[in-house]
């Protein structure tokens, strides 16, 4: 083991200053696929271009000069032939003629095996003592100066689970195999491949007594699983096996066994059994002995815990994705809440079927105020607050208002019975025009927003006409009210009961549980 590694070692540095591996070797056996090269060191010519010849001797062609255009896969560097790859036929004597110097090879290039990944033939064969130091290193083996574009180790033509391309470790048994080291090296935008394999023998003088497998042994354990400790030994009649441990209730032995290695030596085992493994079980060791004679061997085995898995990455990505998309979804609907936050409360009240207006006691669910004087300019405003108000609110969806043209008795104290009337309703509206302000209503306007702002007893709802366009005519007190109060009539859009004017004027209105006008139409009627 030290041996060859110390020789392939000399090689290198031998020869790793030069560009590549020199082959000294007379008879070279190649395998065919691979890349391969002859080299002569050292190059006396390399001064004079055209002073070193190649000749390839054939039985049936006699010998033969190799140039660059010989063969698409054959490329000439001074004292070096390089194959891309080998060819079957690449077989036979190759001869390098320098001004002063001449040397021949005599190549053999074997077949591919087609159920292996390496060559019997060219495999070297290592003994490792168990317990040994096992090393193999691919880029130690690699003896070309040709880029790598990747190595990888093989055991028994499976590639290594870890993708390391070394192995260092005390030697098992079952460590024995064929290790290939496959290099992959870029050429003319093609990747080629070569292969070192070494056959790796486990050997034991089992004159020595010993216990299989390393001296001390770490298991992963994940709490609560059951671990079998196994210790084997070759045994002799007089020798004895035994466990020691700290005892503990869920840690049993398990009758010894006999059995045969593949060696052909009887072993006896002994296991020791860790049912539903915890916490205490990890901070202790638990020691096979081996007596025979005077010879005392131990092995010990430690309990880690095994770490919890991080985090694999594409679990982590996906995770990600879908932590986005919820967040996405939930800010999309949060938008949507908002925008159709009138539709979403109404369609609510009508799912529940909610009224608001059953125990405070009031009689009316809005007190209409607006112009009543009928002068030109607000005649629009005046017929909208007697006759469509009414019709819509009263007849389509069941409110009860309070109009005082219409409700009031004449020959009240008026100021005493509009502020009773505003009392005993739950809504105020207010439907401006401009005229409004100037006019005797402003009592009840006044009084209105006194128990809307101060009392908060009242809510406010605005209706303005967009014929309305200045708005700076508005009391102070008013342009307090929240935006989504004021509401604007528009006399072409807002005729459907499903338009926002009066999807929005029912959002501002109590909640009542209304009975569906079926038979009427689904515009509200137009005023003459
Ligand atoms: C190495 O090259 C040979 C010939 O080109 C190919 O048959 C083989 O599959 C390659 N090996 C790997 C591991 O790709
Ligand atoms: C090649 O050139 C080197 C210097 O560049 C010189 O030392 C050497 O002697 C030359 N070799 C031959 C064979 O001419
Ligand atoms: C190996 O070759 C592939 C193309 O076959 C290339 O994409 C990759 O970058 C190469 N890797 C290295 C380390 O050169
Ligand atoms: C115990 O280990 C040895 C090798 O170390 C193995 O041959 C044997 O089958 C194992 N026994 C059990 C019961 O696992």
């Amino acid at each position: 083991m030290h041996y060859i590694e110390i020789l392939l070692t000399l090689w290198i540095l031998t020869f790793s200053r030069t560009s590549g591996r020199c082959i000294s070797r007379a008879n070279v056996n190649v395998v065919e696929g691979e890349y391969f090269h002859l080299k002569r060191c050292p190059c006396t010519s390399q001064n004079k271009t055209g002073a070193v010849k190649w000749y390839k001797n054939s039985d049936s062609l006699g010998s033969v000069e190799i140039t660059s255009s010989s063969s698409p896969r054959i490329v000439l560097h001074n004292c070096t032939l390089e194959f891309w790859p080998l060819e079957l036929s690449d077989s036979g004597n190759y001869t390098l003629k320098m001004s002063d110097d001449s040397y021949e090879w005599k190549l053999n290039v074997l077949r591919r095996s087609n159920h292996r990944c390496y060559c019997e033939n060219l495999v070297e064969t290592e003994l490792v003592e168990i317990g040994g130091a096992l090393s193999i290193d691919c880029d130690k083996m690699y003896l070309y100066n040709k880029s790598l574009n990747s190595t990888s180790l093989y055991k028994d033509c499976e590639v290594s689970k870890s993708g390391d391309s070394f192995i260092k470790k005390e030697a098992e048994f079952k460590d024995q195999g064929y290790y290939t080291c496959i290099y992959f090296l870029l050429h003319n935008g093609k990747l080629f491949n070569l292969t070192r394999t070494r056959n790796i023998k486990i050997t034991k003088d089992i004159s020595i007594p010993h216990i299989w497998g390393p001296k001390t042994e770490t298991i992963d354990v994940e709490l609560g699983k059951d671990v079998r400790l196994n210790c084997s030994a070759p045994v002799a009649d007089f020798s004895t096996l035994e466990w020691k441990y700290e005892s503990l209730p869920n840690v049993h032995e398990e009758n010894s066994s006999r059995y045969l290695s593949p060696e052909g030596v009887s072993n006896r085992t002994i296991i020791l059994i860790i049912k539903n493994v915890n916490e205490k079980n990890l901070n202790t060791t638990y020691t096979c002995y081996f007596k025979d004679g005077d010879n005392m061997l131990t092995k010990t085995f430690i309990l880690v815990k095994k770490a919890m898995m991080d985090i694999p990455d594409h679990v982590f990505t996906r995770g990600m994705i879908i932590t986005v998309f919820i967040s996405v979804a939930i800010v999309c609907l949060v938008i949507l809440g908002i925008v159709y936050r009138v539709d979403l409360v109404l369609f609510y009240r009508s799912l529940t079927r909610r009224d608001e207006t059953l125990a405070d006691g009031k009689e009316y669910d809005a007190f209409v105020s607006y112009l009543k004087e009928c002068q030109t300019e607000n005649e629009e405003a005046h017929s909208f607050a007697v006759e469509t108000l009414p019709k819509v609110l009263e007849k389509h969806f069941g409110y009860k208002l309070c109009i005082f043209e219409r409700d009031v008795v004449p020959g009240k104290a008026i100021v005493d019975e509009i502020q009773s009337l505003i009392e005993n309703s739950r809504r105020l509206i207010i439907v401006l025009s401009k005229s409004y302000i100037s006019n005797e209503v402003r009592y009840e306007l006044e009084s209105g927003i006194h128990e809307a702002l101060v009392e908060r007893k009242i809510k406010i709802i605005l209706i303005i006409f967009s014929s309305v366009s200045d708005l700076t005519f508005l009391p102070q007190s008013l342009e307090l009210l929240k935006s989504h109060r004021v509401l604007k009539w528009k006399a072409d859009k807002s005729l459907s009961y499903n338009s926002r004017f009066w999807k929005n004027l029912l959002y501002l209105m109590p909640a009542k549980a209304v009975k569906p006008c079926k038979d009427e139409a689904d515009f509200v009627p137009l005023i003459s």
